[in-house]
């Protein structure tokens, strides 16, 4: 089965631009022509979400051009690729603090959000200006102080969850890093308790369809328990 829900750690720009002695944004630039063709790439497998960690609520830390340019590029992309969404009825989706974001910015994703709100493709979520502790605080905020139906009640995961970002989108079945660092960098740490990593070595800006595929395809052989027991084990107790 191909997964619902593909959430993607999209690095190894900056490295893929110094291995070719060009500056960091070169490397950006390159990345968003892969991020172009791992969503033409989701649509055509039928995934029905997939996540892109644009920008962490970490990544402010880096140069002021830096941080930018990759906004810029953001604006851009948004902008210029309303008819690639229509053709495949591609919708626009955010997580993360929405607030924080520079006005120009959360203005274009609103914009392409409700550009796309009917199209019933592959749903593109923007992870930008993300953190996955931070996206529990907010949540916490909206239980404490949020409408009346989010306020009170049991803490329960079910109550915590209402609360997430979007809590319509399933937990992602899959994650893939790029770039080859084994760590999650604070990507999704509630929706991913049990979703299947896989890393690849690869820099981002190097993703092809063939590397999506497969991730796949590693990710179809695995047995996902859930902290259950295997099926084949199940009514035994032997070692
Ligand atoms: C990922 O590439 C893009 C963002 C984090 C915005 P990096 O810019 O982190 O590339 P490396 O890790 O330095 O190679
Ligand atoms: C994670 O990559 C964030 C994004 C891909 C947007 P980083 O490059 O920021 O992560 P670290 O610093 O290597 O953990
Ligand atoms: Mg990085």
């Amino acid at each position: 089965m191909v997964p619902a829900h593909i959430g993607i750690i999209m690095d190894g720009n900056g490295r893929w631009a110094r291995k070719r002695n060009q500056v960091r944004t070169q490397g950006h630039l390159e990345g968003l022509k892969a991020a172009k063709r791992i969503v033409k790439a989701a649509s055509d497998m039928g995934v029905s979400y997939l996540t892109l960690y644009a920008f962490s609520t970490e990544n402010w830390k880096r140069a002021a051009e830096e941080v930018g340019f990759i906004m810029g590029l953001v604006k851009r992309y948004l902008i210029e690729e309303m008819d690639f969404y229509r053709q495949n009825g591609i919708r626009i989706r955010h997580t993360g603090d929405f607030a924080g974001l520079p006005a120009d910015i959360g203005q274009e994703i609103r914009r392409a959000m409700e550009d796309t709100r009917d199209f019933r493709g592959l749903q593109v979520i923007l992870a930008l200006n993300y953190g996955g502790r931070d996206e529990i605080c907010r949540a916490v905020g909206r239980m404490v102080k949020g409408t009346a139906e989010l306020r009170g009640g049991d803490i329960t995961e079910d109550a915590i969850r209402r609360c997430l970002d979007n809590p319509d989108i399933p937990d992602p079945d899959l994650i893939i890093r790029t770039a080859g660092e084994l760590r999650t960098s604070n990507f999704l740490l509630w929706e991913a308790a049990y979703s299947e990593y896989y890393i690849s070595d690869i820099l981002w800006p190097d993703w092809t369809e063939a590397n999506l595929k497969a991730a796949v395809e590693d990710f179809q052989k695995r047995e996902r328990r859930y902290g259950g027991v295997t099926s084949s084990v199940q009514g035994g107790n032997k070692p």
